[in-house]
């Protein structure tokens, strides 16, 4: 068994960016004009190489392990934190959750095993991955919650994150980014692949499927719900104050939850960026033409009708 001293050395939050944050990762081509990996022909984030991949897929699960999954810019921080404040993990004695986690909850694709390791049950983790690459074991409970966020809006917090990110090394345009999101030239992939490879798994009894849209309208219920579904029961009033620490503002004001003290790690320079930027439905407006919105809406239609996913693209 480890000795605590040990632990701490080991979880080293320093020597985890060092890793992903200290090297220049994959490439720019003539299709893709940011740095970006690739793994089985799905576009990926540059730090996300094939032998860090090929780790994943050996990823040790561990019984009661919770992974909020999203496609990128679905409001994973938010779940992230919603879900830490309904269920706070209780660290191992002389440990702090910064100690482990650096204050956040751990990114799967990021984080160092040996930080997750030490991280008691039950774990709450994030991930971006698609259904296949997500880990798996049938032999233990995992439970996945997948919140999906409308597709325009999706794209015009993607756009302004990347445009902001060191290691993609870009700042294109908006007609240039959008190219890009409708042909799934983007981490992760094709947003539609990724949406509705999860929404095929919305009735399995370890997944729960949401989507912003709802978490915006009616907070309370929905906190309440994840609640239930990780096996908790929680009072309204307690749901109020989970739904009260995790609102726009109260993250946005929060160095855990606002990134802040990592963005010489994440941002470049000059960039004053906030990524706890807007937190609205219906930003698209701002961004998309009317030719744009047209074409969209057709690669839309093709995708998603008959799925019985849809979203709301404004709230009144
Ligand atoms: P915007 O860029 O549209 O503002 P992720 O955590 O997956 O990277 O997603 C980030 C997006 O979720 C950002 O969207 C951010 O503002 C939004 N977000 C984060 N916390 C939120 C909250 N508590 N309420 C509403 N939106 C939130």
């Amino acid at each position: 068994m480890m000795t605590q001293a040990l632990v701490k050395t080991e979880i080293n939050l320093e020597s985890k960016n060092e890793t992903i944050h200290g090297k220049v990762w994959g490439q720019k081509t003539e299709e893709i004009k940011f740095r970006h990996s690739r793994f089985n022909g799905l576009v990926l984030l540059p730090y996300m190489t094939e032998e860090r991949m090929n780790l994943l897929a050996e990823f040790p699960t561990r019984d009661g392990d919770v992974y909020v999954v999203t496609y990128m810019k679905s409001a994973t921080t938010w779940l992230a934190q919603i879900i830490r404040e309904i269920a706070k993990p209780t660290m191992p004695e002389g440990l702090t959750e910064e100690d482990v986690l650096g204050g956040t909850v751990p990114c799967l694709e990021a984080a160092n095993f040996q930080h997750l390791a030490a991280y008691p049950s039950p774990r709450h983790m994030v991930t971006h991955l698609p259904y296949s690459l997500t880990p798996k074991n049938s032999q233990q409970n995992l439970k996945y919650i997948y919140n999906a966020r409308n597709p325009r809006d999706v794209a015009v917090s993607m756009f302004h994150y990347m445009r902001v990110l060191e290691k993609l090394d870009w700042d294109g345009t908006w007609d240039e980014f959008l190219g890009y999101f409708m042909k799934g030239d983007v981490p992760y992939g094709s947003y539609f692949d990724h949406v509705l490879e999860w929404w095929a798994h919305r009735n399995d009894e370890n997944v729960l499927f949401l989507k912003y849209e709802d978490l915006k309208k009616a907070p309370v219920e929905y906190i309440t719900k994840i609640a239930e579904f990780l096996g908790y029961s929680l009072s309204r009033q307690e749901a109020e104050r989970v739904s009260e620490e995790c609102s726009f503002s109260a993250m946005k004001a929060n160095k855990n939850t606002n990134y802040d003290r990592y963005r010489h790690q994440i941002y470049k320079k000059e960039s004053d960026f906030n990524f706890m930027r807007k937190g609205i439905v219906g930003d698209w407006q701002n961004h998309f033409s009317h030719e744009q919105l047209a074409e969209f809406n057709q690669l839309y239609a093709s995708r998603m009708n008959g799925t019985g996913l849809d979203f709301e693209f404004t709230i009144q």
